[in-house]
């Protein structure tokens, strides 16, 4: 549907994330007809720019981002003719004046500010605009993640934004949420009753939940080498998909009916002590190997250092979710740079049958598993023991039921940022988080922060293009199980 015009503001807009995805979202809805013509993108940013010479970087960006076959020339005109450059320092007043009397310009406009800065502005950039009477009531601040770095200061970014805002403008984002199969996540647990029946402690064995990155760290170092993998993904979109897949039916899909109780999956989630981080945890970083079959540099390398780092490129984890659904049910995530393939992916083994009527040394039963696939090649399956055809007597294999959306559904998938972005406009807060659901993720993430911080032992290498450090292998070896190498 359509959404109503608006002015979207945003900061940091010579940065990584609005050249690589926020323009490109943009594009996409506008070619698709999804916004009026009369809106308006302000991009501000501390350099000295002109609204041409911005043009031109956007321009440059969205030829890259963008696939030819939907990018034609005369809508990319007529795009990057609502493209506005504003200069703006976060930190002084300098540049706001000028910036809200474009905003007055058109007082009925919806107003989404997006904070693709560093979340270290999120709270002064808020205030200046709150002190130069920049927000109405269609405003709306969209913070990226991560909000913070640890729960203190993510305490401190909400304080500050929550004081000149009212918790229903501000917009959180993980872009995990705009992601089509992470909403599917909710068809399949809330509309498909044999899955629900099934979805407990009594069937199911345990949870894996990967996410894999072939990149490292090249292009956000400076970011990056502060953050490192539990940070930047498991925090944030790691946690956010154990949520959907632990939390109990919400009352409806209001946005805080939905929010509460992946709120109280985060709160039911087992706190490691201090002396349990070897056994639950295992951090990794990269050296030289190879990607997609080039050599490619080891971590150091990349942050051109040659002393040690102990920023973790690769995190795996045992958690567990205290409540009588989940007792005993272990949630294993891992996620790095450097690894394999591209590739997110949650599986849920469930038990194996009890006793065996087939003979065990012929029939190695397999457990069932429904694989849930959010990229490439969004879609799901779930694995059965099947016969294998022919008259040479039982002999069992397993085979998948598949269901590919791409192929079923036949269209192009949005990026999440082009969902998400409308919704801001809409004033949708479903698919974002809420204040304390961001301070619960890193409330539990924190005491794993903490031992590491106590550890002297840096993180375990483990060479580019393989599946992380051994000591992850072992982690889940241990309980009788092995991570799963995708479908
Ligand atoms: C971002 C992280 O939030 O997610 C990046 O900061 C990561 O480090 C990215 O590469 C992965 O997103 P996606 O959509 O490509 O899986």
């Amino acid at each position: 549907l359509p959404v109503a015009s608006f002015d979207c503001v945003v900061f940091g807009a010579t940065g990584d994330l609005t050249m690589r995805k926020l323009l490109a979202a943009l594009y996409h809805r506008y070619r698709d007809r999804q916004f009026p013509d009369t809106s308006r993108i302000i991009a501000v940013a501390r350099s000295a720019l002109e609204t041409d010479g911005f043009r031109m970087r956007a321009e440059a960006a969205l030829r890259q981002h963008v696939s030819p076959a939907n990018l034609d020339e005369e809508t990319l005109a007529a795009f990057l003719a609502l493209v506005h450059y504003r200069q703006v320092d976060a930190l002084s007043d300098e540049g706001w004046e000028a910036l809200v009397a474009t905003l007055d310009e058109r007082p009925g406009q919806v107003r989404p500010f997006y904070l693709a800065t560093s979340p270290e502005l999120y709270g002064p950039i808020c205030q200046r605009l709150a002190r130069h009477g920049g927000f109405s009531a269609l405003s709306r601040v969209v913070l990226e993640k991560p909000i913070g770095h640890d729960l203190a200061s993510a305490r401190a970014i909400n304080m500050a934004v929550g004081e000149v805002l009212p918790e229903s403008q501000i917009f959180r984002i993980d872009h995990y949420l705009g992601k089509e199969t992470v909403q599917n996540l909710l068809a399949l647990r809330f509309a498909n009753p044999i899955f629900e029946r099934l979805w407990n402690a009594d069937v199911i064995d345990h949870v894996q939940i990967t996410v894999s990155e072939v990149v490292g760290a090249e292009g956000r170092v400076g970011y990056y080498d502060r953050s490192g993998a539990l940070r930047d993904m498991v925090q944030n979109h790691m946690l956010q998909l154990l949520c959907l897949l632990a939390m109990e039916s919400p009352i409806s899909l209001d946005a805080d009916a939905v929010r509460d109780e992946k709120l109280k999956v985060l709160r039911a989630l087992r706190r490691f002590e201090p002396h349990e981080i070897n056994s639950f945890s295992v951090r990794g970083q990269y050296v030289a190997g190879a990607a997609e079959g080039r050599p490619v540099p080891g971590y150091l390398a990349d942050i051109g250092s040659t002393e040690r780092s102990m920023t973790e490129t690769f995190v795996a984890l045992k958690a567990q979710v205290n409540s009588w659904r989940w007792a005993g049910v272990p949630f294993y995530l891992r996620t790095g740079k450097r690894l394999p393939r591209k590739m997110s992916e949650i599986v849920v083994q469930f038990r194996r049958p009890p006793f065996s009527v087939f003979p065990r040394d012929q029939h190695d039963l397999q457990p069932n598993r429904l694989l849930i696939r959010l990229q490439p090649e969004e879609g799901m399956r779930l694995e059965m023991m099947t016969k294998e055809p022919g008259p040479g007597g039982l002999h069992l294999r397993p085979t998948g039921l598949d269901i590919s959306f791409e192929k079923t559904f036949g269209q192009r998938y949005p990026d999440a940022y082009e969902r998400l972005l409308m919704d801001v406009v809409r004033g949708n807060p479903t698919l974002f988080m809420r204040r304390d659901e961001v301070e619960a993720a890193w409330d539990w993430v924190e005491p794993v922060l903490h031992a590491w911080a106590e550890r002297p032992e840096a993180p375990r290498p483990y060479v580019a293009g393989s599946w992380g450090p051994t000591a992850a292998i072992a982690m889940i070896e241990r309980d009788g199980r092995t991570w799963y190498e995708g479908i």
